[in-house]
């Protein structure tokens, strides 16, 4: 369904992915692991074009494009079928929630505005505000915040979406909540990839995992195999730093 090809990226000397590779069926929820510095941010901005990559493709469907040639047209039909979390919200502070679910759909989709206000309400429920409507960002707390934006990204039907270390930025009470409403995502089917550091959380909901270390990937596989048997010992030292006194149960 995703398929990414061969990812390469540099700034100025500091060789960030060195030769990316993987691919994402439908319904699964991948996480991506691993230390901070190892390109994981730079590969998912990458894809999504925010970055140009020096080499590499993606194919999402049938729609194929070179992630260093790529023309706007194939940027934005790609686009159409991708969603981003960002792990501070990016909200429009001076926009209710609604509004900001509603915005990506009429700008970004061509979506009429009483079409997009109803798809917006849907959105909102499946995340769990259905009582937070016309709330501003300033009246949310982080947690709720992070929800809406999820809520926008799926209120475009996209073929899948890109997390960056969703809860990274929330008070640690307020981690548990979005987890759980990903992880609603995760039960439906949605199909998603992940860049996290709640290694419980990844263990217990994705589907496959990829560990990446300096630019490449270490190992991939499937989540419960990585998790359980690492193959590498590098993956292997890695998860039991992380595994220690995690506290996320589902
Ligand atoms: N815009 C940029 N300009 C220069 N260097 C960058 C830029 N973005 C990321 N880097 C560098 O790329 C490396 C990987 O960063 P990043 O992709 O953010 O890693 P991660 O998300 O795994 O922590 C780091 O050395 C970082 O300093
Ligand atoms: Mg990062």
């Amino acid at each position: 369904m995703l398929s990414v090809s061969n990812v390469h990226k540099a700034f100025g000397d500091n060789e960030v992915l060195k030769g990316v590779s993987f691919s994402v069926e439908k319904g699964d929820v991948v996480a991506i692991l691993g230390s901070s510095g190892s390109g994981k941010t730079t590969l998912l901005r990458c894809l999504e074009f925010f970055e140009k990559a020096d080499q590499g493709t993606i194919k999402i469907g049938e729609t194929q494009a070179d992630l260093h040639t790529a023309s706007r047209q194939k940027i934005h039909e790609l686009r159409q079928k991708t969603s981003f979390v960002f792990q501070n919200y990016n909200l429009f502070n001076n926009k209710n929630a609604i509004e900001n679910v509603e915005l990506g759909l009429t700008k970004g989709h061509g979506v009429s505005k009483v079409r997009a206000k109803e798809i917006a309400r849907r959105s909102l429920e499946e995340v769990g505000l259905a009582d937070r409507f016309d709330y501003y960002p300033s009246e949310l707390s982080g947690g709720q915040q992070q929800r809406v934006a999820i809520a926008r990204a799926l209120a475009v039907e996209p073929e899948v979406i890109f997390f960056d270390e969703p809860t990274s930025a929330l008070d640690p009470e307020l981690v548990g909540e979005v987890l759980e409403t990903i992880s609603k995502l995760a039960k439906k089917g949605v199909t998603m990839v992940i860049v996290t550091h709640e290694m419980a959380f990844a263990r217990d909901v994705a589907t496959k995992a990829i560990y990446m270390d300096k630019g490449v990937i270490v190992e991939q596989g499937e989540a419960k195999e990585l998790f359980t048997h690492p193959k590498e010992e590098r993956t292997r030292q890695f998860l039991s730093r992380f595994l220690e006194g995690y506290d996320y149960v589902i």
